[in-house]
This record gives structure tokens, sequence and C-alpha cells, in this order.
């Protein structure tokens, strides 16, 4: 078995007090010999705090990768640390497993923007236009669409449908981004309900939103990439595609949490900033100690944070909290779910 301590030791001393890490590498210690007894896969979002993403995953990244690893397990039990809309992506995959989120609070304002009902609406309102539905929603809103993307895989989804229209749900920045880096004119209805004007939108767009928005990533200004620009003019700005058009365009990159690692690993800058969720820049920095990373972090997800260490080993002594998808809601979200994994 691995020396969890040393290794957080190692990763860590210089940004955590060492009494802290052998607390933290005591508890990570425990979850892996209780998962090694369970029979148990733990997933880990590149969101985790880093003592938690340098110990127990088995698997580290974005809701994409981590998608892939959840169809391909052989195991009896999936830990999700993670928010829920991904354990219920897990449990979609694999109905016969246990699927076990840690916190019942870890949610998404993304998810939490749309419903079953909106969807069917939207049905009634563009017949015949194909859905594709950010991976950020439950089961029941997955269920209504035709296929789901990532941030790892949107653009490459709606280019799929070919000339097609496509609505593409629910955040609205994301789509406003796929739509430009795919050519295509985006609509949001909702903005002018059809009601409200007595105007049917006509025919002249490719993409209708919806206007749902991550209540972390919607936060980044051009300001404030301005402000950090004019103290480090050498910074190398990446930037979530859930951030507004207007900061991705004010950015050097954007792409999703895995994309944004890899781009930070394989360049060769002086020192970069990360318009997403802090822990990735604490995460990257543990990894490579000679990276300069800056942090923007009185901006943070309420939701991943919920998921600790404490709370994973108390996952896994108590089973708990269970994921689980109504068998109906299940079959017809994994259609959306498959039809995603086979766009490559
Ligand atoms: P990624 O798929 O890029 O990891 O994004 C997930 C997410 O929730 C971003 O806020
Ligand atoms: Fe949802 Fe935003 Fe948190 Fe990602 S960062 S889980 S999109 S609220």
């Amino acid at each position: 078995m691995i020396d969890v301590k040393k290794k957080l030791m190692k990763q860590l001393s210089d940004v955590m007090p060492e009494f802290e890490i052998a607390i933290k590498a005591d508890i990570a210690q425990k979850i892996i010999a209780l998962k090694e007894q369970k029979n148990a896969v733990i997933l880990g979002h590149n969101y985790m705090e880093p003592a938690l993403y340098l110990s127990i995953p088995d698997f580290t990244g974005d809701s994409l990768e981590l998608c892939r690893k959840a169809a391909n397990t052989d195991k009896d039990i999936i830990v999700f640390c993670g928010v829920r809309f991904m354990a219920e992506t897990a449990k979609i995959l694999n109905p016969e497993k246990k699927v076990l989120i840690p916190s019942p609070k870890a949610g998404c304002s993304l998810a939490e923007s749309i419903t079953a009902a909106d969807v069917r609406e939207l049905r009634t309102q563009y017949p015949g236009v194909p859905i594709v539905t950010y991976i950020n929603t439950y089961a029941d809103v997955k269920a209504e669409c035709d296929v789901c993307c990532t941030s790892g895989n949107a653009a490459k989804v709606v280019a799929s449908f070919g000339n097609q229209p496509v609505i593409f749900l629910p955040d609205e920045y994301l789509a406003a981004n796929v739509a430009r880096e795919t050519g295509r004119k985006i609509i949001f209805p909702t903005k002018i309900p059809r009601a409200a004007t007595g105007q049917n939108p006509g025919l002249d767009y490719q993409m209708i939103g919806w206007q749902g928005r991550c209540e972390v990533h919607e936060q980044f200004t051009v300001e404030d990439i301005d402000n950090v620009r004019s103290q480090f003019p050498d910074v190398v700005i990446l930037a979530h595609p859930e951030c507004s058009p207007e900061v991705v365009d004010a950015s050097d990159f954007s792409g999703s949490t895995a994309e944004m690692l890899a781009y930070v690993r394989d360049a060769n800058a002086p020192r970069y900033l990360l318009l997403t969720e802090c822990s990735m820049g604490d995460n990257i920095a543990a990894e490579n100690p000679n990276l300069e990373m800056l942090r923007l972090c009185s901006i943070r997800c309420p939701h991943m944070s919920e998921i600790t260490l404490e709370d994973t080993l108390r996952a896994l002594e108590l089973e708990q909290y269970e994921v689980d998808v109504p068998e109906h809601i299940r079959k017809r979200a994994l259609a959306s779910v498959e039809r995603m994994l086979t766009i490559r």
C-alpha cells in the first residue's frame, strides 16, 4: 500500500501545515484500505481539494474522462467525489452497481436551472429540432434530450448535427461559446418569450440556447483579467467555457478542466491564472512545484467543496449517500449519454 503521508508531505508541505497533512493522510489511508476491502473505485473531479485529489481517487479528471471511467469500471461500488449530476451519470451507466456521493448537498446551479418539463415545452415549441444537453443536468432532463455533451466535447457534439439547427441546454455562456466556435447564430428565446412579442423567432438561427449559468464562472469579468494582466504582464490566462464569451475572448485559452491541466503541463509560461474553481490551481501547483499559479480564490464552487475526506470515509463506512435513478428515466437518459460517448 502506498505511504499517503509521505506522498502528501512531499506535495503539500509548502501550502499546508504538517500537522494538518498528517490528519488528512490518516483519513486517506483509512479510505484506501476500506476501498480495497469493499471492492470500490473512487472517481475524483479535478475540483477536489488537494489533499483529497492527491490521495484517494483511482482516477481524476473532467466530467468526460470520469464518465468514460464510470462506463468501464468492474468494481462493485463507485464513490463519486464530485457533484450529484456526475454521480447520477455514473449510475445511469451502471444500474447494477452501488453509486455513492459523500455529501447529499453537492448540487450545481446549472443542473438546477432547467427541468424536464422545460425541455418538453421546448420540444413542443421547436418540433424536430435535436436537443443537446450539457452533462451538468439531472437524469430526468437528460432523459428528455437526444444527446449529452461536456465542456470537453460540446463543439464536436454540436458539429455532429451538420447544418441542422440544435437546441443547446442549459448553460447560456457555454452555448454562446460553442456557437461562436462552430460558426452558428444562436438565439435565446427565453430572453424575449414568443408569447410576449407575438413573434416567431423565424429561421435565422442554427442554435437555440437556455439561460442557465454557473454561479462560479459567471462571476469572472474582463476587468479581473485586465487587473491581473496589468500586475503580471507575462501571465497566461485560461478560462473554462462556462465563463462569458467576453471573458473567454480576453483569455489566452479556453477548455474543460482536463484541457486546462494539459495546456499548463505542456506550455512553458512563467505563470498562469485559471478562471475556474480555485482548487484546480492548488492541485496543479502541488503536482508542479516549479509552476507559478495565480489564484482568484474568493470565487469558489460551494457544491464541490461539500466533498471532503471526512465525508468520503463516512460514505464508504456507512455506504451512504446512495444515488438512484428510476429505471424508466435511466433508460432514456442512458441513450443520451451513450450517444455522446460514441462521438470522438
Ligand atoms: P469539466 O467537465 O470541464 O471538468 O467541468 C465540470 C464543471 O462542473 C465545471 O464547472
Ligand atoms: Fe456546477 Fe459551476 Fe460548481 Fe461546476 S463550478 S459544479 S458548473 S456550480
